[in-house]
Order: structure tokens, then C-alpha cells, then sequence
């Protein structure tokens, strides 16, 4: 039978770099009725795992041809509740692909089953991904067939850079910190957070990563003194950007018609009608690259303010960069029903307001009560600490 001549093997960067963008192009992943963002790695197919402590990916081949790819990374992580010290190994599965004319054949399952049998050897405690949830096939497969269970439903969060640059608030103080006082700070407030890097020392110390800012109310405390004798203001903020733009790029998908008409004549308007000031939809339909804000936490009774004020900074940064990453909007995660969501400006329009990540405990013995508890007990509004090497 056809479905048992298919292999699975390794990805070969010189041979298969070719054959994998081809197979990325066929398997656009989105809802087809609405607006999707659809990614382009740029003539690296593993950009997206890379920057990972450990990473694989794996194709599945077919008479010399590419019928099939997956990704997996490995990180260690906190999780409440595992021991010692709540720290677990995890193994993140992305970009499953199968090519259009062979699924149904036990291509997915292969490679799915096959990744998880190198987590397995590289001692993984837990294994997670994330889906869109109107993804039925990918759903199933996952769920219903490798018996993963529903996790979190954090939300995407995506805000377009227009031209005009946001007015900070005089009486909000922003400032860099330093990679060090970074780490710091997200081990202090951040480290017992759900899925919480433990290397993120790394994250921070990447090209990638941007830097680390904080926002607090002018006279609140004397900057030098931030967080590094114990002392932070009543409302403080924090957050730290990734420049994703750098290794992959995104475009719009399936546009509605009505869409396109709708930017075509924004611009049309913008162009007569300058003195509006109206703010400018940027061209989403050839590729593009973003940032991703990472590490949002924020403390105090008036710290929304201070996070919407981050997230102009980090908007200003976008439209005032002049590199090659092109950066066209502003991305973040964040927990599912996170009050954050209401902090952070973003166009409903390109979010996705329930990303589902799934989770599925890969040993047996003595990890089994724990999962029950991750699962289960877990309260889905918890914040999640979404890493920036997996956008
Ligand atoms: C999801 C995908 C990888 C599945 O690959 P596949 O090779 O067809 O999967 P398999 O043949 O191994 O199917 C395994 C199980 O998945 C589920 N499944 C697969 N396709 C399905 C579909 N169209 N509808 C419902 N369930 C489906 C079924 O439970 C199936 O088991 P069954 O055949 O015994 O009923 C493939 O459809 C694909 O590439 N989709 C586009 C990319 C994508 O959505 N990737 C997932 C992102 S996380």
C-alpha cells in the first residue's frame, strides 16, 4: 500500500531547503473563510526552532520527494507542581506539514509519533503545541489520536505601525534595563509564571532580543534604585521586545475581497486628505516583518497605564526603524483572558482571540497526578510566559 513506502528521516539544510519552502507554500494554515497571516522563512526553513536549546526537524519522504515536515524544540520550563522545584522539560511541536495529495495516509502520525520518540530519548517530561481551534484536522489528529489535552487559550494580539508616531504620557518615566537587571527582574516576578524559560538569560542575551523596558509614574522612585535592593514603585510595568522580522517574514492570506477595498481606499483617503491625519493601514499584502513583545508583566493598582504606554514605545520603535526587518506590526501572547488584553492596543481584525495549546505528559510513572493537576486544576486565566523563540 502507497502509505507504507514513505520515510521519515532528517532535515538536510543543502537538499531539502528547496523542497520544504515548496511544501511550507502548499499548506498555508488559516481559517479559509477569514484574514490570516501567513509566514515566510525567508530560505531557512528551521528560523522558527533555531534559537532553541535543542531543536529537530524531520521530513517524510516519498519517492524522492517531500510529502511531509515537523519541528520540535526542547526547553526546560516551570511547571507548577512538577518536581524538583517545578521545573520540567518540555518539547514544543510546530509546523506539522503534510503536502495536499497525500494526507490521510498516516504521514502526520508518523511524523508526530516519531518526534515525540526523540523528546522521549532526550528525557521530556511534557510535550505541547499550539493550534488554531477551528484547525479540525489538526485537532484531531492531536487530540483524539495522541490523546493531547486541552492546556490554555491565549490570545494573539496583533497591533499595525502606522507612520505617526504615539505621544508618551509626560508623567510616565520609560527606561532600558540593563540585561542582567532584566534577568533579574523576570526571575523575581516572573518565575514561577507558567511555562517560564529557565535559560532566559539566553532570550534576553540573543541578537533577536531587542531589549528590556520598564514604565513607571515620574517621582514614584529614584530610577537607579529599581527593583535592585528589593524596592519597585506601586505601579510599575515591564516588557521586552523580540525582533522576529529579522528571521521570517509575514504576509496577508485569503483576504476578503471587501478587505482589500476597504485598505485600498484608507490609503486613498490618506493620500487626498493628509490634514486628517488619519493613521495609515500598512501594506499587509506583500511581506512584511514584526516585533513580539514578550515578557508583559505589570504591578499596581494604575499599571494598565503604564503598559499601554510600553506598548506605544514599542509601537514608535516599529515605525521609527529603518532596518530590513520592516516591521508592520506589533505581536504578543498572552494568558486566555488575561485582563492584559485590555491594555494592549490590537486590531481584532488580525488577532486570533483563542490560540489553543494542547499538552500531553510523555512519561508514565510518577508525572501522571501532576498532569491531572496541570490540566485540570490549573486555572486557564493563570498568566503564561510565551516564548519568543516560538512565535
Ligand atoms: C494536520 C495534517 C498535518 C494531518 O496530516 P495527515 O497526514 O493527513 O494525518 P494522518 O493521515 O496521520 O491522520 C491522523 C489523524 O488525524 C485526524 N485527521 C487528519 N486529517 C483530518 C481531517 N481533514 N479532518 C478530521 N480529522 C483529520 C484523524 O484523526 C486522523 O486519523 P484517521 O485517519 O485514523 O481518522 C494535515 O492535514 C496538514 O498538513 N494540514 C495543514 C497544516 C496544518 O494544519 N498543520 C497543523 C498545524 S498545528
Amino acid at each position: 500500500m502507497e502509505f507504507n513506502k514513505f520515510r521519515i528521516r532528517s532535515y538536510e539544510g543543502q537538499s531539502d531547503r528547496a523542497q520544504v519552502e515548496d511544501l511550507e507554500r502548499r499548506c498555508e494554515v488559516g481559517p479559509s473563510e477569514s484574514v490570516f497571516l501567513f509566514t515566510d522563512t525567508m530560505g531557512d526553513p528551521i528560523c522558527r526552532i533555531r534559537n532553541s536549546p535543542m531543536y529537530m526537524m524531520l521530513v517524510a519522504e516519498l519517492d524522492n520527494e517531500l510529502v511531509g515536515v515537523i519541528q520540535g524544540s526542547i526547553k526546560v520550563v516551570t511547571v507548577h507542581g512538577h518536581p524538583p522545584k517545578d521545573l520540567a522539560k518540555v518539547g514544543y511541536v510546530l509546523g506539522l506539514r503534510v503536502s495536499p495529495q497525500h494526507r490521510r495516509k498516516g504521514i502526520g502520525s508518523s511524523l508526530v509519533r516519531t518526534l515525540e520518540e526523540w523528546f522521549t530519548s532526550k528525557d521530556v517530561d511534557y510535550a505541547y503545541m499550539a493550534t488554531e481551534k477551528d484547525n479540525h484536522a489538526s485537532v484531531s489528529l492531536f487530540m483524539d489520536k495522541f490523546g493531547y489535552t486541552k492546556f490554555r487559550t491565549p490570545a494573539i494580539l496583533v497591533n499595525p505601525v502606522n507612520h505617526h508616531c504615539f505621544q508618551i504620557s509626560p508623567n510616565i518615566e520609560i527606561a532600558r534595563l540593563k540585561i542582567d537587571q532584566a534577568e533579574y527582574l523576570y526571575r523575581r516576578f516572573m518565575g514561577s509564571t507558567e511555562f517560564f524559560p529557565n535559560d532566559i538569560g539566553n532570550i534576553l542575551r540573543n541578537k533577536l532580543s531587542l531589549g528590556t523596558w520598564v514604565a513607571y509614574f515620574k517621582g514614584d522612585i529614584a530610577w537607579g534604585d529599581f527593583g535592585s535592593d528589593g524596592q519597585v514603585p506601586n505601579s510599575w510595568a515591564m516588557l521586552s521586545v523580540w525582533n522576529s522580522g529579522e528571521i521570517f517574514k509575514l504576509r496577508l492570506g485569503k483576504a476578503p475581497f471587501s478587505c482589500l477595498v476597504c485598505t485600498k481606499s484608507w490609503w486613498l483617503i490618506h493620500k487626498i486628505f493628509p490634514c486628517l491625519k488619519l493613521p495609515t493601514i500598512p501594506d499587509f499584502f506583500n511581506p512584511f516583518g514584526f516585533y513580539f513583545m514578550y515578557g508583559v508583566h505589570h504591578e499596581g493598582p494604575f499599571s494598565g497605564k503604564l503598559v499601554r504606554a510600553l506598548c506605544q514605545f514599542v509601537h514608535n520603535m516599529g515605525a521609527e526603524s529603518k532596518d530590513e526587518s520592516n516591521c508592520r506590526i506589533i505581536v504578543t501572547e498572552v494568558g486566555g483572558r488575561d485582563e492584559l488584553n485590555h491594555h494592549i492596543p490590537h486590531w481584532k481584525l488580525l488577532s486570533c482571540p483563542e490560540d489553543l495549546w494542547c499538552i500531553k505528559a510523555l512519561k508514565n510513572e510518577g508525572t501522571n497526578n501532576k498532569f491531572h493537576e496541570l490540566t485540570t486544576k490549573t486555572p486557564p486565566t493563570r498568566a503564561l510566559f510565551v516564548d519568543p523563540r516560538e512565535v
